[in-house]
């Protein structure tokens, strides 16, 4: 059975991204043929500086596997390390009606609001359906937000298994929990657009000044306050046992305590939490060319599989071949 997915390197992983997906991901690494990458080639729809790209895939890079993705047991690369899902992207192309793409929400909040939307944007899904199908993919976890894009990903092969035969593996979409979603510093959902995150690797007294930042209401100190309407509170239990979180809700209802103390608390759990992580990545960091050598092996495991693949795609479509 094999489990895919991507991720955009378009900023620094935030609380958010770890709790609603990243952990998810690695928790699937065990039972399963894991193939991750970094979805750089989707990122270019977004970032337009090319360092900025640069230092993204590789934070992503450095924070998926301190955060213990494990190289030995799930493949880790980056989306572009495999020139064939651009050739697969093409020929799936050829099969893809216009009017399933003008659907997909990424383009058509756009054309609301009347901003231009490039090809890249329009074809976006089709270079998912490429990531996916390009590995005989069963499994994909996703976001909510991003099913749409499987059930794309599906009526693509379809399409191309009713007009050549059968060729390509349907996946299914399991989406990821986010019960749990994660508020920011605003209390908001966490998110990129709206600036409110805590990102996961911050330096200790920046990663402190930012949680002292969460927006908090008036409530006198000596007054009772209602623990699950505070995000200090709903942000302490994703780090906190169970025994910590009755503790500090507690503190919360029988009043006397101010948001400064539960802010601390917040502090010293998530940095706990992360320690180990941290250090990984500290380890990880100082040395660029063992995470090279993790990514190209990663790489070359992934090609291998895509390769074989395009063969059998190319065949189907009546293009020369093999080439494995
Ligand atoms: P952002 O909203 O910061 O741009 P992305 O859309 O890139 O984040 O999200 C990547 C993954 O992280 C998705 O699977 C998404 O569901 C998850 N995720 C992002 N923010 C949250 C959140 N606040 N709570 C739970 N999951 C989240
Ligand atoms: N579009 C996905 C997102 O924004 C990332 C992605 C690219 C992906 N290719 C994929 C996810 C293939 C799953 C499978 O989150």
């Amino acid at each position: 059975m094999r489990v895919l997915s991507g991720i955009q390197p378009t900023g620094r992983f935030h609380w958010g991204n770890y709790f609603g997906a990243i952990q998810q991901y690695i928790a699937l690494q065990d039972n399963q043929q894991a193939f991750y990458f970094i979805a750089d080639l989707h990122a270019l729809t977004t970032i337009r500086e090319p360092q900025l790209l640069q230092s993204y895939i590789q934070d992503a890079a450095l924070d998926l596997l301190a955060l213990g993705l494990d190289p030995d047991r799930a493949t880790l690369f980056r989306q572009s390390d495999v020139p064939e899902v651009c050739e697969l992207q093409w020929i799936l192309m050829t099969v893809t009606q216009l009017s399933l793409l003008e659907k997909c929400h990424a383009y058509k909040d756009k054309k609301a609001k009347g901003i231009p939307a490039d090809a890249g944007l329009f074809t976006y899904p089709v270079l998912m359906a490429a990531d996916i199908l390009a590995y005989d993919s069963d499994i994909v976890p996703v976001g909510q937000d991003q099913v749409q894009h499987i059930e794309v990903t599906r009526d693509i092969a379809q399409r191309f298994n009713s007009i050549y035969g059968e060729t390509l593996v349907l996946p299914d979409a399991k989406t990821l929990d986010e019960s749990a979603k994660v508020p920011g510093v605003d209390g908001d959902k966490m998110s990129k657009s709206y600036g409110n995150t805590i990102e996961l690797f911050m330096p200790e007294k920046a990663l402190r000044k930012r949680i002292m930042s969460i927006k908090t209401d008036t409530t006198p100190v000596e007054a009772p306050k209602d623990p699950e309407a505070s995000a200090i509170y709903l942000l302490y239990k994703l780090f906190a046992a169970p025994e910590q979180q009755a503790v500090l809700a507690q503190r919360y209802r029988a009043g006397g305590m101010g948001y400064g103390e539960a802010k601390q608390a917040l502090f010293e759990a998530a940095f706990a939490h992360f320690a180990e992580a941290r250090a990984r990545r500290e380890r990880l960091a100082a040395d660029p060319s063992t995470l090279e050598d993790i990514l190209q092996a990663g790489a070359k495991k992934a090609r291998k599989k895509a390769i074989e693949v395009l063969d059998r795609v190319r065949k189907a479509c009546g293009l020369p071949g093999p080439r494995s």
